[in-house]
């Protein structure tokens, strides 16, 4: 199975990339941001996102259409301030445009302004790259 990763960072912090950092050692795959357009069909692609207010950044979305041909599934994996989940988001935006999407998914509390300090933790990390690797198969 072909995979690939691509992720969307905004804050300062930098929370999602690192979360695909994670995932890159993990698979062993490269990460890049959504600014790649993927060169090749990826069975699974591990789109790793954040929530912004309550929602995906457009950028996210503007990925998923200039690439919707060459994505087999999406797996969705995210951060976000309250520990939600972005897969409804992302779900409504690859239905849109014929994208399947895993119902697995990962997601993590992570840091923003003054909460959750420290957030992702290494357990987290660990946790999002045995998840990766369990849908890489
Ligand atoms: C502009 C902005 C809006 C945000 N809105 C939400 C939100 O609605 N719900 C939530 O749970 N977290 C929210 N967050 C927190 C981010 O989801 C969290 O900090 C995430 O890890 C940011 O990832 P990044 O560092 O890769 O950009 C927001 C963060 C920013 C910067």
């Amino acid at each position: 199975m072909k995979i690939a990763i691509r992720y969307f960072t905004k804050s300062k912090k930098g929370n999602t990339a690192k979360l695909a950092g994670a995932v890159s050692a993990a698979l062993g795959t490269e990460a890049l941001d959504v600014s790649h357009d993927l060169a090749e069909k990826a069975d699974r692609l591990f789109l790793i996102n954040a929530m912004y207010a309550a929602d995906i950044d457009k950028e996210v979305v503007r990925f998923l259409e200039r690439n919707k041909d060459m994505i087999g599934e999406i797996v969705n994996m995210n951060t976000s301030a309250s520990g939600a989940s972005t897969l409804k988001a992302v779900k409504k935006a690859a239905d849109a445009l014929g994208i399947a999407v895993n119902e697995k998914e990962f997601h993590c509390a992570a840091s923003w302004i003054f909460i959750n300090k420290g957030l992702p933790s290494e357990d987290d990390f660990k946790r999002a790259g045995n998840f990766a690797v369990g849908l890489a198969g």
